[in-house]
């Protein structure tokens, strides 16, 4: 691309962060420690995608799938959100950053629970950047849920009407979907609001995936054409 065209910036991000526990097996250390590593490399890469003035990033941390994990990663990911979660929470909003989570919390320990509602409650609801964390989180979850309140509240049935009702209602779609770790696929996330997202996969394991990989997949997507199903 030609120093005199203008970077095209996605409004909304969304990152598969997957490849910690193979980043931590090629350094002979055990899966927590990835998780660790991915867990500092998420909360930088926050920052830059706000210094590059990206308005929303939607990073996928737990998937409802990922609940069936043997007891003691999913503790060691339970211990580093109930350590870390509300210090970073009050980092971004100190930035005036507003946070937010979607997934189905119902799903999470109650104390891993009240400390991520903690951290969304001193949040501002709106700001220049949302940082939106899925925990627990599953698409078809997602859908069905919508759909149930669809019908509980005798509401027809509309594209609108529906995606209002997505955990990311009031979220525009993510333009670019960034997964890391090699595997080429979106393991269910954000599967409705994935329709004409770009995606982008890298080989990159997400401990490894630095601001400039950001920077990497962001000047690809500005040098996508995107037609939305027109001509
Ligand atoms: C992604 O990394 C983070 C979570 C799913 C919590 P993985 O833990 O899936 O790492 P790999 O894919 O085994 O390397
Ligand atoms: C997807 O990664 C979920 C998150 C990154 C949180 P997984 O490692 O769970 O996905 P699969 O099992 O390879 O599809
Ligand atoms: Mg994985």
């Amino acid at each position: 691309m030609g120093d005199d065209q203008a970077l095209r910036i996605p409004r909304h991000v969304a990152l598969i962060m997957d490849g910690n526990g193979r980043w931590a097996k090629k350094r002979l250390m055990p899966r927590s420690a990835g998780h660790s590593a991915g867990m500092n490399r998420m909360i930088a890469l926050a920052e830059h995608a706000k210094a590059l003035g990206i308005n929303y990033m939607t990073v996928y941390a737990l998937s409802t799938e990922n609940l069936a994990r043997p007891k003691d990663e999913l503790d060691g990911l339970y211990s580093l959100i109930k350590k870390y979660f509300l210090k970073n929470a009050d980092k971004l909003i100190k930035d005036g950053a507003a946070l937010r989570v979607i997934g189905d919390l119902t799903l999470l320990p109650d104390d891993v629970r009240a400390v991520v509602e903690e951290g969304v409650a001193r949040s501002y609801k709106d700001a220049e950047f949302t940082f939106c964390i899925a925990l627990a989180y599953g698409a078809r979850r997602e859908i069905v849920n919508a759909c149930k309140a669809a019908a509980a509240k005798d509401e027809e049935v509309t594209e609108e009407t529906l995606g209002s009702l997505m955990y990311t209602g009031d979220m525009p779609d993510p333009d670019l979907i960034i997964r890391t770790g090699g595997e080429v696929r979106l393991s269910n996330f954000l599967l409705w609001q994935a329709a004409y997202a770009e995606l982008y996969f890298t080989d990159t394991l997400f401990p490894d995936f630095t601001d400039e990989c950001l920077d990497s997949a962001v000047a690809e997507y500005s040098r996508r054409t995107r037609r939305f199903g027109k001509v």
